[in-house]
This record gives structure tokens, C-alpha cells and sequence, in this order.
């Protein structure tokens, strides 16, 4: 199957569950051709019954540096426009200071950090050959004030962040849009293992019509909830309190 290229097309990374997996949801219900990709098919293989001519899957494991090239050339046979390329395979894993595994660094770098930088080097060709294209990355709220066991997390997004605000202005001659997603919590399978309260924690239906009426709007940054982005900016205005609020208490 090949996209019509009359039709609006979205390529979501991260699609196979949670906040990717709602996003392609929105768009397929918006009427747009959803580019999904994922390691797994996993959700999307029941929605892609519902959806046979509007969605397809592209398997890309974000991590491997050896599928970029035929990604590309696999993303570039399913379509010949892009309008929207949403960067948000993520992972995450936390430090334990008591008994820390430092190779975690590596591996939640090289999928929430390079995961992005190879998933734009597959879809920046397509985005170029499209008229008013938009490239989001997902970044997160972590990224407004520290956190304990976030050391890996936090800094890989902080890195998005940092990548989209770079991209934003190196692709304006391309007419790209950029914008980064700054999500608080969202009710995922990555969240699910947390053993701490989440502050205004939202579902990720919710989420997903949240973030998608911010692309449309073509924002550079989207940080919600806004009630969490006051709290985090405590850590700003206050930072003595944020540490004795937050630090580590010891084992
Ligand atoms: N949930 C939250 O509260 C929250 C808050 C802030 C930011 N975020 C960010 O939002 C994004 C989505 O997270 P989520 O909460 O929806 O988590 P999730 O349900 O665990 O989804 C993560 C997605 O990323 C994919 N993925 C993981 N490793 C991958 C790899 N090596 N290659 C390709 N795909 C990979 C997973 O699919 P496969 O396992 O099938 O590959 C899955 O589709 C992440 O970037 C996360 O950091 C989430």
C-alpha cells in the first residue's frame, strides 16, 4: 500500500502503547494516514483492523543505528509526504544511588536521545518535500526541575529539548515547523511502575487531544498541565525549598 498523496500523513514513533498509541488513535480520527512505528506491534495490530486503508506499520527500533537506512527507504516507499513527524518512542529508568547501574545511562540515552536524532535523520528527506511540514519531539516536564533517580531520564530529555530548539532554528529556511512536547504524567505502561504519587496525572486520551490541538497551533513548546508547571517552577524561585522538599532522606 502506498499513502495517497492527496492525503495528510503522520508518522508517530513510540505508537505501540500508551501516548503514541492515543495519538495515532487522534489522527486516524481526524481522517489522516498514520505511519506508526514501534519495536512491537503490540496495540496497534486491533486498530490497524479498524483502520486497514488509514494505517500502517513500520517496525524501527529506535536504538539501532543499523535500521536507519532502510527505514528510510521503507518510510519513503509507504509515502511521498509527510506533514507531521512526531518523535516519541521513550523509555525510562531510574538510578538507584544505593546500588547504581550506570549502564543504564547508555541505554535510556541511546533510545529517548539518539532515538530522536536517528528518527529525524529517517524523516527529515520526506519533511523537506512537504509543504508546511511540522517535526515534534517529545521531551518531558522532568526536564523543569530535578529530580532523584532521574539523572538518566531527566537528562536525556533536557537533550531533546535542547535538540528541538536547535532544529527549530537550523530548519527555518525549510519552512519545518518544530515543536516539543513537554508532558507531566500520563497514565501509561511507562508510568505504571512508578511508586510514587503523580501530581495531576491524566489520562492518555486526554493527553493525546491536548497535544495535538498545541501541533496545530504550531507552538514551539507545549508544557501541560500548567498547574504542574507552577509547581515545578518552585525549583526556580525557591530552590532552597524544592531541595529540602526533594532530596534523598538516605536509606
Ligand atoms: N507517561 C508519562 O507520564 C510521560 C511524561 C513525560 C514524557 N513522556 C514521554 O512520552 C513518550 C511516550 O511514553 P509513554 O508514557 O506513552 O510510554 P509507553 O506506553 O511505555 O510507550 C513507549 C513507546 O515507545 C516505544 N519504544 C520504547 N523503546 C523503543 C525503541 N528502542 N525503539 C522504538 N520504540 C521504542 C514502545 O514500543 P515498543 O516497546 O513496542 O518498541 C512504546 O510504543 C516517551 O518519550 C516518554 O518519555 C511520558
Amino acid at each position: 500500500m502506498t499513502v495517497e498523496p492527496s492525503q495528510k500523513t503522520v508518522w508517530i514513533t513510540g505508537a505501540s502503547s500508551g501516548l503514541g498509541y492515543s495519538l495515532a488513535q487522534t489522527y486516524l480520527h481526524k481522517g489522516f494516514k498514520v505511519i506508526a512505528s514501534a519495536r512491537k506491534e503490540g496495540q496497534l495490530a486491533e486498530l490497524s483492523k479498524r483502520y486497514p486503508e488509514q494505517l500502517e506499520f513500520l517496525a524501527f527500533d529506535v536504538a539501532d543505528e543499523e535500521q536507519v537506512s532502510v527505514v528510510s527507504q521503507r518510510l519513503a516507499e509507504l509515502t511521498s509526504r509527510l506533514d507531521c513527524a512526531i518523535l516519541n518512542a521513550g523509555t525510562c529508568e531510574y538510578l538507584n544511588m544505593d546500588d547504581p547501574d550506570w549502564s543504564l545511562f547508555e541505554r535510556v540515552n541511546e533510545v529517548n536521545y539518539m532515538g530522536v536524532v536517528r528518527s529525524v535523520r529517517v524523516c527529515l528527506p520526506l519533511l523537506k518535500e512537504t509543504p508546511n511540514a511540522h517535526l515534534v519531539g517529545v521531551s518531558s516536564q522532568a526536564v523543569q526541575a530535578p529530580f532523584i533517580r532521574s539523572e538518566a531520564y531527566g537528562a536525556s530529555k533536557a537533550a531533546v529539548r535542547y535538540l528541538m530548539a536547535s532544529l527549530r532554528l537550523d530548519l527555518a529556511p525549510d519552512d519545518i515547523a518544530v515543536t516539543c512536547i513537554l508532558p507531566g504524567f500520563v497514565d501509561t505502561p511507562l508510568t505504571q511502575k512508578n511508586d510514587f504519587d503523580m501530581p495531576f496525572i491524566m489520562s492518555s486520551d486526554e493527553a493525546s487531544e491536548r497535544i495535538v490541538k498545541a501541533i496545530e497551533k504550531r507552538v514551539f513548546e507545549y508544557a501541560f498541565p500548567k498547574r504542574l508547571t507552577a509547581v515545578l517552577a518552585l525549583s526556580r524561585w525557591m530552590p532552597h525549598l524544592w531541595f529540602k522538599r526533594n532530596a534523598r532522606t538516605g536509606s
